[in-house]
């Protein structure tokens, strides 16, 4: 891609030449189908269109100044789809052949995958959803998947700059039994009104409570969750958020690092004692936080202008392990061959 401007994706959707796609039906997957359509069919009784019935995932890929390709902790999005599949009833993909979908529309964009110098990353989303006809509220007996990719640069646009978030205890994105540790669409949908309002206040998203007790952190709109005391990473433990493979892999980070870890119910008034926050997912790396308003109390917590210390180190040892410039000693990276 030979005249493109790397440094102008944001995080949007770009067409890229190819998607892969896989169909469930007669209880059994299919083989891989290449396509270069960015559409498909879908029945107009489809499970996943009238009943939520949809699961999704976020991975990326980055080249390294070695010129390798590398993507970041493959089957623990592998499993995580099915998670969410058994989560509300749809057929689950093997993980071999998630793996191998993710890698085929990889290698078949190669000439979409960013620079290193760029900054930049490719985005990888798979999808899942019911597509068979069921008018009665049930499970599908049809899956499609597909995965396609697109270059992307930072989620929120300030990239690694600190900004800020809100707390509004009208908007819950997930219900204390319901999805909200399955990355599933519905999730999405209920986050939007909150979403959209944080957006035209000037924040970059809504920091959800506990739909239950409205008493402790759940997540940040597409992202988790952490605040930094003392020597100590905290984040919350709570069966309403996803499960984030970036936060996963900053705990382990920070214990490498000689930090604590603790992974426990946060109050909201807890805010107050850490020096340093951040928002963490594959789309958001690590985000942080320069201050979270509770808009029902006119409270402020306050983190400063420039990212902390420790958020800097954290960011910096992940990025070095997915460019390949800092030790994968967890064997995170799966490196594509050409
Ligand atoms: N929380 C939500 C609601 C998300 O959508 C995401 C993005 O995937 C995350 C957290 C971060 O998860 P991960 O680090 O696995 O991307
Ligand atoms: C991700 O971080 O991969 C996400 O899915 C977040 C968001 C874009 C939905």
């Amino acid at each position: 891609m030979e005249n493109i401007n790397w440094k102008e994706f944001g995080f949007g959707y770009t067409k890229t030449d190819y998607n892969v796609r896989c169909h469930y039906r007669d209880g059994k997957w299919g083989e891989l189908e290449v396509s270069s359509s960015d559409q498909i069919n879908v029945h107009i009784a489809s499970t996943g269109l009238h009943y939520g019935q949809q699961a999704f995932e976020g991975l990326k890929a980055f080249k390294g100044p070695d010129g390798k390709v590398r993507v970041f902790r493959i089957d623990e999005n592998g499993k995580r789809l099915q998670s969410s599949s058994h989560g509300i009833m749809m057929a689950e993909m093997p993980l071999d052949l998630f793996r191998e979908a993710v890698i085929k529309a990889i290698k078949l964009n190669e000439r979409w995958i960013p620079p290193y110098e760029s900054g930049a990353s490719l985005y990888i989303r798979p999808v899942l959803f019911g597509n068979g006809a069921q008018v009665g509220v049930k499970a599908s007996e049809e899956y499609t998947f597909v995965v396609f990719v697109m270059p992307v640069g930072p989620y929120f646009k300030e990239g690694f700059k600190p900004t800020d978030y809100v707390i509004y205890r009208e908007y819950d994105r997930a219900a204390p039994q319901g999805t909200g540790i399955y990355k599933v669409g519905g999730n999405y949908a209920a986050s939007l009104r909150g979403g959209s309002r944080a957006h035209a206040e000037g924040f970059s998203a809504v920091l959800f409570l506990d739909a239950k007790e409205k008493k402790y952190i759940d997540e940040c709109g597409p992202a988790n969750f952490f605040g930094i005391k003392d020597n100590t990473y905290v984040t919350p433990k709570s069966n309403t958020i996803l499960p984030s493979i970036t936060n996963k892999s900053l705990c382990q980070i920070a214990e490498d690092l000689g930090m604590n870890v603790e992974r426990r119910p946060i109050t909201v008034e807890e805010l107050s004692d850490f020096s340093e926050a951040g928002a963490c997912g594959t789309a958001a790396v690590i985000s942080p936080i320069r201050k979270i308003v509770d808009a029902d109390n006119n409270i402020e917590y306050k983190y400063g202008e420039e990212a902390g210390e420790r958020s800097f180190k954290l960011y910096e040892t992940l990025r070095g392990i997915q460019y390949g410039i800092v030790e994968d000693k967890h064997n995170w990276n799966t490196i594509i061959e050409f």
